[in-house]
């Protein structure tokens, strides 16, 4: 799809990739509805986007309330009519160690990437139902959510039930003409995540990562994954034999 003159959701957008994708969108005569928690921050980004020549709506809310999510959803359509794409971000990654982690640690991290996911995802389909040109649907995934990587179980758990409730909502939805995507980014350096120790080859820029993000939402690739290094780097482990993997992943824990 075009990215110009649309009507986009963008969850998660006070900060980090969210924000990044929000201002690269804004250059585009765009009208951006933007959400997350954080008031002033929404503000910012706000202003930003309509310096850019965009149209700005900000709404914050807490995603974990479904009905916090169906009302943003609804108040996006009341102002603007319709919603082209949502990109629903919101999402974080903590180090956890299994070993001294409590069920409520590990089940907290499926709240933040899960359920703030389909708490919008829901009511988007309700609405783009109703359109003739239906939507987009994509999920800021990771390529975290492929393997079980050491200190992000919780997280590459949540990612990869993200990962496959959408592959399912694909094929579903196709009839409605929703497109539904997967976008799955390696490390990319945040305000929150500075990433030390991971090797400079592997890191990206907001921007870079924000330039893919457009890429995937403009060819509606159905799962984009990159940087193409790190892509095949995760992918190597599915052809290798189980010790192998579980080798190659240990090193993690020493760095
Ligand atoms: N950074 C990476 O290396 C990387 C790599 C792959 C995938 N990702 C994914 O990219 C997405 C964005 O991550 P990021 O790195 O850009 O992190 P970030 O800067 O922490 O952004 C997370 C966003 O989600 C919002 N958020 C969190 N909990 C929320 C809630 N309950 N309700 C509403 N908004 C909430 C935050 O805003 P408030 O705090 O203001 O609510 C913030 O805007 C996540 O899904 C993450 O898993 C990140």
């Amino acid at each position: 799809m075009d990215l110009k003159d649309k009507v986009i959701l963008i969850t998660g957008a006070s900060s980090g990739i969210g924000k990044a994708v929000a201002l690269a969108l804004s250059h585009g005569h765009n009208r951006i509805v933007i959400t997350a928690r954080r008031k002033e921050l929404l503000s910012d980004v706000a202003e930003t986007i309509q310096k850019n020549g965009s149209e700005a709506l900000a709404i914050n809310g807490d995603a974990l309330d479904a009905e916090q999510a169906a009302s943003i959803v609804q108040q996006a359509v009341l102002r603007f009519g319709h919603i082209d794409i949502a990109l629903l971000n919101i999402g974080a990654g903590p180090s956890l160690s299994i070993s001294t982690a409590s069920p409520g640690d590990i089940k907290q991290n499926m709240r933040v990437n899960y359920d703030t996911m389909i708490n919008f995802f829901c009511p988007l389909v309700q609405q783009m139902k109703a359109q003739d040109s239906g939507g987009i649907i994509a999920n800021t995934n990771s390529l975290a959510g492929f393997l079980g990587l050491p200190t992000q179980g919780q997280y590459s758990a949540a990612k990869a039930a993200c990962r496959i409730f959408l592959d399912t909502a694909r094929i579903e939805l196709k009839q409605y003409n929703i497109r539904v995507l997967t976008i799955c980014p390696g490390f990319v350096i945040t305000e929150r995540n500075k990433q030390p120790g991971i090797p400079a080859s592997f890191t990206m820029s907001l921007d870079e990562a924000a330039r893919h993000i457009l890429k995937a939402l403009k060819s509606e690739s159905k799962e984009y994954l990159f940087p193409t290094r790190l892509k095949l780097a995760i992918m190597l482990p599915r052809f290798l034999p189980r010790f192998a993997t579980e080798s190659i992943l240990s090193q993690f824990l020493r760095s």
